[in-house]
């Protein structure tokens, strides 16, 4: 942010409209996807013990596990829409040149020729690519940052808080969704 604004002080390139833009977006884009992805990656392994169990004593895989995580049931559901270049049929449908798509990455994650056993969560599997982070041009910005929040927020809280679990019945544990995000209401927990 502050090389931005001295971007935008020195003259031409940026105007103070696309600067407060620019900040907006990676403030929102930046603070409530990893928050999410430390909340509902959390649940994820209350839901799934003998993973936490496993990682609780290996902690270097948390990396790994982050990787799953965003792989399995990761913050963003879709990423933002794209435009076909050129007639084509996908799938059995007839796309054509200008038409908008929504790529839903939350379901390619759980591609089962990708991913083998795609619905199971397995901290150990060697996640090559998944697209919790979207593709192309348009990838995001901030995965490395994500990334190491996440690998320094797992690592914490399981140093930390070796007893943290779920404080009420994992029912009663509410998410939210929109078009292209996901994440907990809240997530009440003991230590
Ligand atoms: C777990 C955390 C995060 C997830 C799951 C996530 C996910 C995504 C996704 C799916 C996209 C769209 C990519 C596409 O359309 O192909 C995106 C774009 C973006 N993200 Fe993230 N993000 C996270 C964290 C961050 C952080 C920490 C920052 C910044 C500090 C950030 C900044 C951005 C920006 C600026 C874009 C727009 C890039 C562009 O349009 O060229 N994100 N993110």
């Amino acid at each position: 942010m502050s090389q931005l604004i001295a971007i935008e002080e020195e003259g031409e390139r940026l105007d103070e409209s696309e600067l407060i833009s620019m900040i907006t977006l990676l403030i929102f884009a930046g603070h409530e996807t990893t928050s999410n992805l430390i909340a509902t990656g959390s649940m994820m392994l209350f839901d799934h013990p003998e993973q936490l169990d496993q990682l609780k004593a290996n902690l270097h895989l948390v990396p790994t596990a982050v990787e799953e995580l965003l792989r399995f049931n990761g913050p963003s559901t879709s990423v933002g829409p794209r435009f076909a270049k050129e007639d084509l049929e996908l799938a059995g449908q007839s796309i054509k040149k200008g038409d908008m798509l929504l790529v839903m990455v939350k379901s390619a994650n759980r591609d089962e020729e990708k991913f083998s056993n795609s619905d199971e969560l397995d901290i150990t599997r060697d996640v090559h690519r998944h697209l919790a982070f979207g593709f192309g041009m348009h990838m995001c910005l901030g995965a490395p940052l994500a990334r190491v929040e996440g690998d320094i927020a797992f690592t914490t809280l399981l140093n930390r808080l070796p007893n943290l679990r779920l404080s009420i019945p994992p029912e009663e544990v509410n998410w939210q969704f929109s078009l292209s995000s996901q994440g907990l209401e809240s997530l009440p927990v003991s230590f």
